[in-house]
């Protein structure tokens, strides 16, 4: 990854896309008439696809009001139930037997649930949220490992119109707490545990732990049992999710909620402060969950098996596991555990068993699989793959090589799809049988998103250049705003450029041919194996520790992760035996062990500018062990950087 910036700027090969006569955009022509339809007529273009391919419980008559921006609203004055369009329009259809989920546990039980079941399941969830009190606009943290049931709550959820939060599994009783009292949850649903590298890992006694800090908006807790390990029962407040199912008719009618109504909250990591409640409208992400599916994966329900192996406690997760495909009426996989158990053939040996044909996962993930060795793809028959996608982070063009030869044969077309938590779902990314792919390029942006490169006046630039990455006219699944705080909305995405685009917070090039090339956060935001994290999230975590004075993180460079979190700290006492992996536990225990610093070096002081501000590019060229490239002129004092460097030194 180190030399991500360098090669991309020298990437030359070219790919071109294998065609197939059936794709939804067999060629750039395609591709172009449908972008020419948007220049067109924007808002009639969008109307359209809307009115098309979801089904409206009352249809709307404005597209995209603009009235007040940037809070846009789409479709507003239609409305529709997404369950109803994730599932009784398919079983209505007669596909009520087709596979919705085929889920895998680690230990290697395997379940095929069908469009019929599933939906029998979601009126049974919503039936049972509804006897304890969840009604339309009440928030519910769904703290899930990666079994059906994560899915069933999601969709409960949506067919009661109540708005779900989910909360990824890995995150600590703080980060959950502190998720459940900005969204002011009614309700949380969670397992007793789950499997992860061959043992059960508990789950519900975070929730405990989280609710014993005081979170009164909670009513409820539902417990499904997964793991079958002992928890702790608080009678009245906790329920037993399948007993509390099997009470319950399999039928509950859909609410159909306005276009607007907020479908889920999503957490995210931003430069500064708390965690972002990202919120996701209803009309908009759908269609636009569907729409991706079908071009930037030529998704066919009828014979794809599409495995997206992100938790759904990201982004990724939301659209491309469940809503997306089922959107569509295909299939998704799902599988529970960690992808080297109980060996590095894992994901091949469910890709070969479910015959997968449309395969999706993240460049950290494929990087740490090469280090595993060609063997074990090699054993595996992946054969029914013919669309592969990459997500999260820049792929290095070696990595990039590496899937489309060993895991595609040569003959997959490789989508590197350019998105954010805000974005709700695909924006540049390259159409499978279209466009010519370049190693480590996202390409362009699909039709209907105004994504351009800009310098800091807003202007876009040439061909062969740099800038920032922005969007410039609003889109339907992009986010509504953030959970309470609308102000921190327009500050964080509209204010650089004054309202007129959307800043995404990356740097961005275009190369002589146009195609766009992501060059990374611009923000003290950090991608650690495609995980956003922010900066700040982290030094306050490691001062909360009682040794720790002051603390500064920057990212480094890394070869599995893409990014690794190094910490710079000034501590209060003389350092001590055992406190580094002290203070690694204790960032895992405030935030998630996604967080824990990589390397952590001790200082007298940090390096500040006379005005008192942490020099963090200086830092960043400590951590990476490069050579200094800030100026120091402004360093208050230069003995602590030898200090700094030499910690690197001695640990290498
Ligand atoms: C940030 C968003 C979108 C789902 C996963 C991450 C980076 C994402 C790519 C890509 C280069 C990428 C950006 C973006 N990113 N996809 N294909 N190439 N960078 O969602 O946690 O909201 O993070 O991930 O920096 O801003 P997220």
């Amino acid at each position: 990854m180190s030399g991500v910036i360098e090669s991309v700027l020298h990437e030359l090969r070219v790919f071109t896309p294998p065609q197939d006569a059936q794709a939804r955009f067999d060629d750039m022509d395609a591709y172009r008439a449908m972008r020419q339809r948007f220049d067109d007529d924007f808002t009639g273009t969008w109307g359209d696809l809307a009115a098309q391919h979801l089904s409206w419980s009352k249809p709307f008559s404005t597209v995209l009001d603009d009235s007040d921006a940037p809070f846009f609203k789409w479709f507003a004055d239609g409305e529709l139930n997404v369950s109803e369009n994730c599932l009784d329009r398919h079983v209505a259809a007669g596909l009520g037997g087709r596979a919705a989920i085929i889920w895998e546990g680690e230990p290697g039980e395997v379940r095929h649930i069908s469009y019929a079941e599933l939906l029998g399941d979601v009126c049974r969830a919503a039936n049972a949220m509804r006897a304890l009190g969840i009604g339309k606009g009440d928030r519910v943290v769904i703290y899930m490992p990666m079994i059906p049931e994560a899915a069933v709550a999601m969709l409960a959820c949506t067919r009661i119109g109540a708005t779900h939060s989910v909360v990824f599994g890995a995150f600590s009783s703080k980060a959950l707490h502190e998720r459940i009292e900005d969204a002011g949850a009614k309700m949380v649903v969670t397992a007793d545990g789950a499997w992860r590298r061959g043992a059960v890992h508990a789950l519900k006694p975070f929730v405990d732990e989280a609710l014993s800090w005081g979170c009164p908006s909670i009513e409820h807790v539902m417990v499904v049992r997964r793991g079958g390990n002992a928890v702790d029962w608080t009678d009245g407040r906790d329920v037993d999710w399948q007993p509390a199912l099997a009470a319950q008719p399999d039928v509950c009618e859909p609410l159909a909620v306005e276009s607007e109504h907020p479908l889920f909250i999503l957490y995210t990591s931003g430069s500064t402060g708390k965690p972002k409640g990202i919120i996701h409208a209803t009309g908009g992400y759908l269609l636009w969950g569907r729409l991706t599916m079908q071009w930037t994966f030529d998704f066919r329900p009828e014979s794809d098996v599409f495995w997206c192996t992100a938790d759904i406690g990201w982004i990724t997760g939301h659209t491309y596991s469940v809503y997306g495909p089922l959107a569509c009426g295909g299939t998704t996989v799902m599988y529970e555990g960690v992808p080297t158990y109980p060996d590095a053939g894992r994901l091949w040996k469910i890709c070969q068993d479910h015959a997968v044909s449309l395969f999706y996962t993240a460049p950290t993930a494929i990087r740490a699989l090469i280090k595993a060795g060609d063997a074990w793809p090699a054993r595996h028959d992946l054969s029914k793959i013919r669309v592969l996608g990459t997500v999260g982070e820049p792929i290095n063009p070696e990595a990039w090589m590496w899937y489309h030869k060993v895991i595609g044969g040569g003959r997959c077309p490789i989508v590197d799809t350019w998105w954010q938590t805000e974005t709700g779902g695909h924006m540049i990314t390259p159409l499978p049988f279209a466009t010519a792919t370049k190693p480590g390029s996202a390409t362009f942006p699909l039709p209907g998103i105004f994504a351009e490169v800009v310098d800091g006046e807003g202007e876009p630039v040439g061909h062969g250049q740099g800038g920032l990455l922005v969007v410039t006219r609003p889109w339907p699944s992009m986010l509504r705003g953030i959970w309470g705080d609308p102000a921190r909305y327009v500050r964080t995405y509209w204010q650089k450029f004054e309202g007129r685009y959307y800043f995404a917070g990356d740097g961005a090039r275009k190369d002589d041919d146009g195609y766009y090339w992501i060059m990374g956060r611009v923000d003290d935001v950090l991608n650690v194996s495609g995980h956003r994290l922010g900066t700040m999230e982290i030094e306050s975590a490691l001062v909360s520790h009682p040794a720790v004075a002051e603390a500064a993180v920057v990212g480094r460079p890394d070869d599995i992760k893409g990014e690794a979190v190094c910490a710079f700290v000034v501590l209060k006492q003389a350092e001590r035996e055992g406190l580094r992996t002290e203070l690694r536990k204790h960032v895992a225990h405030e935030i998630g062990p996604i967080a824990k610093p990589d390397d952590i070096r001790f200082a007298d002081s940090l390096p500040k500018t006379r005005s008192g501000k942490i020099m963090r590019r200086l830092l960043r060229d400590i951590a990476a062990g490069r050579d200094i490239t800030s100026d120091m002129s402004t360093l208050e004092d230069h003995k602590v950087i030898e200090q700094l460097q030499s910690q690197g030194q001695e640990r290498r």
